[in-house]
């Protein structure tokens, strides 16, 4: 069953945030899911420690870069769907991961230095196209952007990704204190209350519209060869 990998090698981008808001409304939805946690520092085992987590949403932790195959090739026999959160940095553990994937979502926010660490993301899944002769669908999720304003900033570098054929998400994760919030109480943002976090709707619409649209994709499958991945690694700077 499809495997959805959050990969970036910059730590804080919103990689953890994604997973669960993407685990926790395809569980919602009836779904079966597991969510492998692959990175030391365990946030999403941390989340799931916590009250409220949907029971048809497991967590795997202790993953190593000698077992994470055999973890998303197990849990795919398991569930539905299959998510990996990983570490910020560029490790055997994240090569192996996006051999593994049907999906590979690059959190990013509006930044340059951003863009350009995207762009890296992008190169490591053009490799391991090659090595496993196979096309791996990807794309770019803006994070932490504003629901008010779109900064010149942000519309540069997705005019910069567009013309590179890169493709990005049309849904982009705000910058939302539920989406925080989720981390500290535990559980779906469905269980927030009102009292506890502000514009708990907008969060919700938001994230429904995230997990709609990686279905969409999943369904969609790899892009096809008109926007080589290499291309646009290479163009993007992420040589430099
Ligand atoms: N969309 C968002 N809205 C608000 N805060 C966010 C959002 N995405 C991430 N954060 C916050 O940013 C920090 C880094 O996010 P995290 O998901 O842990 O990134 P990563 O997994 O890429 O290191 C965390 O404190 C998290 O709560
Ligand atoms: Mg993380």
């Amino acid at each position: 069953m499809p495997t959805i990998v959050f990969a970036s090698p910059k730590g804080g981008v919103g990689k953890s945030t994604s997973a669960v808001l993407l685990g926790v409304e395809l569980a919602r939805k009836g779904a079966a899911v597991t969510i492998i946690d692959a990175d030391p520092n365990k946030p999403v085992s941390d989340w799931a420690r916590r009250p409220g987590r949907p029971p048809n949403l497991t967590v795997r932790a202790d993953v190593t870069e000698d077992t994470v195959i055999d973890e998303i090739e197990a849990a795919a026999q398991r569930t539905a769907f299959v998510i990996v959160d990983l570490e910020g940095t560029a490790s055997m553990m994240v090569a192996y991961a996006i051999s593994r994937a049907d999906l590979v979502i690059i959190p990013t926010q509006g930044s340059q230095l951003d863009a350009a660490q995207a762009a890296k993301a992008i190169k490591l899944i053009r490799q391991q196209e090659k090595a496993f002769a196979r096309q791996i669908a990807y794309a770019i999720l803006f994070t932490r952007t504003s629901a008010a304003i779109r900064p010149r900033t942000l519309g540069f570098i997705q005019d910069e990704f567009r013309r590179h054929g890169v493709p990005a998400f049309d849904t982009h994760l705000h910058e939302r204190d539920a989406f925080r919030a989720m981390f500290s109480f535990g559980g779906t943002l469905e269980a927030l209350s009102t009292s506890q976090v502000s514009n708990l709707d907008a969060a919700l619409v938001n994230a429904r519209a995230f997990a709609a649209e990686v279905v969409t994709m999943l369904r969609r499958g790899p892009r096809d060869e008109a926007a080589p991945a290499e291309a646009g690694a290479a163009e993007m700077g992420a040589d430099r």
